[in-house]
């Protein structure tokens, strides 16, 4: 793929062993947003890369995480999410943990483990650490501190604080892609597609202003509204406004945090688009949206308002086609997913190549490709 990454590298599963490895195992992972964990003793669960990690609310209301693992055997010891936890057991054999970690009981300890120091099997930490209402885990306890890895971003991110915003709960969206986590990135860092691909649907916005680039490891994109979308701003956004129809920098944040964590900053809503490899050709992607905390009328009036401007605004890519296709759909995660599964499939074809890439639309696919490229070669 124009001499930086081979086709294999998005169907092989040694290279897909190889970027679990050395990329996601090695990075801040999304965990949830802060609100998940609220009182001591919640508690979730992640995968991290290859690690299963577990993140608790300490009684001090700390955040605390381990390795998800059981210092016997090795059995995962606690699975998904929940609360009012005060001790970690795990259920092949019952060894027990307190919140702090640290091994509290295990069965006929006099007969079986006379010689046993417990303090030895204290679980296993990991990194954790909250930025922008969201919670991260990192497998490496010595891993550079969260806010310090997103500190380049801080400048390149909406002018409202997330922590003020509710999520929609309703809104909560997982899909599986039939495509190389690599091909959804490079969908989403590329701006070249912006204004053929969703002619019909992200058309509000002014592609031909954008401003993008990376900040070390990770991809911001800015772009406006358009001038007849921001003018008339209070009665087209379909949702209460996020930000000032005034303020200068009014539009669209879209960054790719390092490797695949994508954030949708927009003037009514808020997204995390985490992006979860599963095998060489399968891809999960998982979102949850965030909105103004607003009453429920003013939710009401607002699409009321902005009904006739959607239905007149959105189109289908193609109008030949009917809704069921992902090019007469008129939504633009369709359209997307389409393009992502197109490609793979074609990947397996012995007569795959590709041609040019463009020099300015699509320079971050390049760099993506560069640093990922970088990373495996210097480990492998
Ligand atoms: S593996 Fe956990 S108690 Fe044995
Ligand atoms: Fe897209």
């Amino acid at each position: 793929m124009n001499q930086i990454l081979p086709v294999e590298s998005y169907t092989s599963t040694d290279y897909f062993a190889l970027e679990q490895t050395h990329i996601f195992t090695q990075s801040w992972t999304f965990a949830g947003l802060t609100e998940d964990l609220s009182a001591s003793g919640d508690y979730l669960t992640v995968q991290a890369g290859l690690a299963n990690i577990v993140v608790l609310k300490n009684e001090d209301g700390a955040l605390v995480a381990y390795h998800n693992r059981c210092r016997h055997r090795g059995m995962q010891l606690v699975d998904g999410k929940g609360s009012g936890v005060k001790r970690l057991t795990c259920p092949y054999h019952d060894w027990s943990y307190g919140i702090d970690g640290t091994l509290k009981s295990l069965p006929k300890q006099k007969q079986e483990f006379r010689q046993i120091d417990k303090s030895c099997y204290s679980l296993q930490k990991a990194a954790v650490g909250t930025w922008r209402g969201m919670i991260w885990v990192n497998p490496n306890i010595d891993a550079e501190p969260v806010q310090q890895w997103f500190s380049p971003m801080n400048q390149h991110i909406a002018p409202y604080n997330v922590d003020d915003l509710v999520e929609a709960t309703s809104d909560r969206e997982n899909f599986i892609i039939h495509a190389n986590w690599k091909l959804v990135v490079e969908n989403y860092i590329d701006h070249y597609h912006l204004a053929q691909l969703h002619s019909g649907t992200l058309n509000m916005y002014a592609h031909n202003k954008a401003s993008f680039g990376f900040a070390e490891r990770h991809f911001h994109f800015w772009e406006p509204l358009t001038d007849e979308y921001r003018d008339n701003l209070s009665q087209f956004s379909p949702l209460p406004l996020l930000m000032s129809q005034e303020d200068e920098k009014l539009g669209a944040y879209v960054p790719m945090l390092f490797p695949a964590i994508g954030l949708v900053e927009s003037e009514s809503t808020w997204t995390v688009f985490n992006v979860i490899p599963e095998a060489p050709d399968r891809t999960r992607v998982e979102t949850r949206t965030k909105v103004k905390n607003c009453s429920t009328i003013r939710y009401v009036s607002q699409a009321a308002k902005s009904y006739s401007f959607w239905q007149q605004r959105t189109r289908q890519k193609d109008r030949k086609l009917d809704k069921s296709h992902p090019l007469g759909s008129a939504d633009f995660m369709q359209e997307d997913i389409y393009v992502c599964e197109s490609i793979q499939k074609a990947m397996r074809s012995p007569y795959f190549s590709t041609g040019p890439t463009a020099e300015y639309g699509e320079s971050p696919i390049r760099q993506f490709r560069q640093q990922i490229h970088q990373i495996i070669k210097e480990r492998q």
